[in-house]
């Protein structure tokens, strides 16, 4: 589309960070004054087992690509100042490793040090580590032997802000929330054209463009094998007393890279202990999305979450995985007295090397899609509306064009090199560590 080229109504599917705040660009921009705004999700607001909602989210700039660095401080700087300042909490990051995943440590340190050096501490030895981040034992196999901490990152109540932003966009009184799933996308197969969705009613949302922000649930409605991938991560939670609360809330989020397990300061009365992982895949045979014949089917890991079975419970493997780690920071919290009360499997959309897919999509006219963010999306909550209008506009950030554009080739997933911050087990499918048993807290 050209950039003078206004479509007079746009279809937002997904009410994440990614759909939400594109919502919130549009009404903010006056080129689009007179475009009618449609946001479509399947669940109320906030979808309870959407990415974007939860406890919290980390704020850190260290990137070690340089564009996401620079992108993620002008998103910080809104957080601490104008976007949702109340749900961010500026306690520091500390990113550790024992292994192999000391260079990942090493790269975001340069690039953080070359944004300018602040508040960083080196941190040495694991008794650093365990000063610096307050825990409760500090030899060296529970703390890791390198590291840094940020002072100057934090994390946000994801919830909490996505409540907030959506009164922002509300406050403009242009945008229609619609709640209903979105079944198929209308294509016209003659003129290779998006025309909006299809309900699960049948009823149809026409639009001139759609933007499809989905998560990890983009894979169900077009092709994208070979481009995303959803993957379960898995988040535990344990109740804590206002004491305790209080005592650990000064203390700096803990991301250990060579397990990928970390500690979020609590709130409201839970602490989080999750993991960056690989994740679980959850591979589902289902109807070709972009195929008008019916019998036509593609295979591709789908979120699986408690809204799909209300009695989920993380697998074994993964509870596990948490509370070893729980243990080896704060026993005290670990003990079989205080079981973790609450479980989710959380889903990424994970492309192969971590960047966005932010992108016309190059068959469909019509259709923009707004997703792959990889785990690390979030953050740029107060920015990535405003950058994904660009790019919708044709105007895609110069250091961007190569990252966020449709990929010239499918690359299959065992050829996917990551984006280097993952750790813990490789290659687990889900329903097969549900079949190992214990699916009871
Ligand atoms: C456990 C976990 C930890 C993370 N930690 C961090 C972090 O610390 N820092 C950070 O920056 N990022 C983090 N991320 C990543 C970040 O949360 C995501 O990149 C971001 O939230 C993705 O937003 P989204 O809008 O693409 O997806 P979502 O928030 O999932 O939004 C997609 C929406 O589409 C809706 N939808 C799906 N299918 C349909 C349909 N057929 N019809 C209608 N609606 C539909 C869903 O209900 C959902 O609300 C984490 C993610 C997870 C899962
Ligand atoms: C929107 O419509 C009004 C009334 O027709 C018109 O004056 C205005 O120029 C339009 N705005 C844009 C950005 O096209
Ligand atoms: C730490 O984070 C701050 C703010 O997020 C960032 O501006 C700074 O460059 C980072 N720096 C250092 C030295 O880490
Ligand atoms: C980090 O993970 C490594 C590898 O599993 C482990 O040896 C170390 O104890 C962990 N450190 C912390 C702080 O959990
Ligand atoms: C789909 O499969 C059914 C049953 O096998 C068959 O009758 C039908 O012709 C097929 N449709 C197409 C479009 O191939």
């Amino acid at each position: 589309m050209a950039s003078s080229d206004i479509p007079s109504s746009v279809l937002i599917i997904g009410s994440g960070a990614f759909g939400l705040s594109t919502a919130w660009a549009l009404c903010k921009n006056p080129q689009f004054e007179n475009t009618s705004i449609t946001v479509v999700d399947r669940n109320t607001f906030p979808s309870s087992d959407g990415s974007s909602v939860d406890s919290s989210r980390i704020i850190r700039p260290d990137y070690a690509a340089a564009p996401y660095a620079r992108l993620a401080t002008i998103a910080q700087n809104r957080w601490r100042t104008d976007f949702a300042p109340e749900h961010y909490h500026e306690v520091g990051l500390a990113v550790t490793a024992s292994g192999p995943e000391q260079k990942y440590v090493g790269d975001s340190l340069a690039n953080v040090q070359n944004i300018g050096v602040d508040r960083v501490e080196v941190l040495n030895s694991a008794e650093e580590i365990g000063r610096a981040c307050g825990l409760e034992q500090n030899h060296d196999e529970a703390c890791g032997r390198t590291g840094y901490v940020n002072w100057s990152s934090g994390w946000a109540d994801a919830a909490g802000a996505l409540v907030w932003l959506r009164k922002e966009v509300e406050k403009y009184n242009r945008v229609n929330f619609v709640v209903a799933s979105v079944k198929k996308l209308l294509f016209d197969f003659e003129k290779d054209t998006v025309s909006g969705a299809t309900l699960a009613d049948g009823s149809e949302l026409c639009a001139d463009l759609t933007v499809l922000a989905a998560g990890a649930w983009s894979t169900s409605l077009i092709d994208l094998r070979g481009i995303c991938k959803s993957t379960g991560q898995v988040l535990c939670y344990t109740p804590i007393s206002a004491e305790e609360e209080a005592a650990m809330a000064k203390l700096p989020t803990i991301l250990n890279l060579s397990n990928a397990l970390f500690r979020i300061p609590p709130s409201k009365g839970m602490l989080k202990i999750a993991r960056h992982g690989h994740g679980y895949i959850n591979p589902t045979t289902i109807p070709h999305p972009e195929s008008q014949n019916p019998n036509e089917t593609i295979t591709v890991s789908l979120p699986y979450t408690h809204v799909t079975d209300p009695n989920l419970v993380v697998p074994l493997e993964g509870r596990k995985a948490c509370r070893e780690f729980l243990q080896s920071i704060h026993p005290s919290l670990a003990t079989p007295s205080r079981p973790f009360t609450m479980t989710r499997i959380c889903w990424y959309t994970d492309t192969r090397d971590g960047d966005f897919l932010i992108t016309h999509h190059p068959k469909w006219k019509g259709l923009f899609v707004a997703t792959g963010g990889s785990g690390h999306g979030f953050k740029f909550l107060p920015v990535i509306g405003d950058a994904i209008l660009e790019c919708v506009q044709g105007r895609t950030p110069e250091e961007f064009k190569e990252r966020w554009r449709w990929p010239e080739q499918r690359v299959s997933e065992e050829q996917w090199v990551g984006d280097g911050s993952r750790g813990g087990p490789v290659g687990m499918v889900l329903s097969e560590e549900f079949a190992k048993g214990d699916t009871k807290l």
